[in-house]
């Protein structure tokens, strides 16, 4: 009998359904569970030690609850300080999404890179030790915004992004001598805004991370044999979890159907 990986995908909100995208489209024969802590939403404004005790709380509750076999943290804000605690805390594997600026140095081509994020992951060390260590000679452009994150929120729930506001919230760059010609998506509500991002900077390549989680999840689960890539096989007991149930919990658990998670549960912190 093949072995189903039952696989939990996290973020504050909406964001990490652009992460699971990504793993469901590479790994379909999965159980997933996708977990979105509305109630602490949105993580960009909360301190490193709110942050390190809520996401290990989450996680907790999810796999003394249900059978996990990977947990993927699908938000950098999280990621960029949880990681190492989430790794001596819990023994199965643990994979966490950081902004690509790595690959980003191989697109660029004026070596100017844009990293677009939450206002916690702008100023995290990691983000420094990274930029310093692998893009010394490329000039990075840090925008933290609290604002983003939301428009992705909403957009999800039916409202369009106005892009009046979003062209006054990128100002800093449009006024830069030199514009960034690739932009990093570091913060996973992003993607569902790219194609707004796209009408205000037309000549821009943008990137996030969620293919190379994929690859990096599908990576792993093979190594413990749990993924048998090539099965035609569908499943139909994905599960949806917030944090916190409320007006527009209601509209998400409707748009998050599209994505084929169809059953709802409540889980409390
Ligand atoms: N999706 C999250 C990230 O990747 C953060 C959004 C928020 O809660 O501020 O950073």
């Amino acid at each position: 009998m093949d072995n189903i990986p039952n696989i939990l995908v996290f973020d504050s909100g909406i964001g990490g359904i652009s992460v699971y995208n990504e793993i469901r489209q590479k790994i379909p024969k999965a159980n997933y569970i996708y977990i979105f802590d509305n109630q602490a939403f949105p993580y960009g404004d909360k301190s490193n030690e709110f942050l390190i005790e809520r996401v290990k709380a989450v996680i907790n509750k999810a796999i003394s609850t249900y059978a996990v076999d990977i947990v993927i943290i699908a938000c950098n804000t999280a990621s960029t300080i949880c990681l190492p605690i989430l790794r001596t805390s819990f023994s199965m594997p643990i994979v966490g999404v950081v902004p690509a600026i790595k690959p980003a140095i191989k697109i660029t081509k004026n070596k100017c890179i844009g990293l677009l994020a939450t206002k916690a992951t702008i100023q995290r060390e990691y983000i420094h030790n990274l930029i310093r260590d692998f893009a010394s000679g490329y000039k990075i452009e840090l925008l933290g915004l609290s604002e983003l994150a939301l428009m992705a929120e909403q957009k999800l729930q039916g409202t369009a992004v106005n892009l009046d506001d979003l062209t006054k919230l990128m100002k800093p760059w449009l006024e830069l001598a030199v514009v960034p010609d690739t932009i990093v998506l570091g913060c996973t509500h992003y993607p569902f805004i790219q194609p707004e991002l796209a009408k205000v900077f037309p000549d821009v390549t943008f990137i996030d991370s969620g293919y190379a989680i994929a690859a990096r999840v599908d990576n792993l689960l093979k190594e413990r044999n749990l993924v048998n890539s090539g099965a035609k096989f569908q499943i139909t007991n994905n599960l949806l979890c917030s944090t916190q149930y409320n007006e527009q919990t209601q509209k998400l658990i409707g748009t998050l159907q599209k994505f084929n998670l169809i059953n709802y549960q409540l889980i409390k912190i």
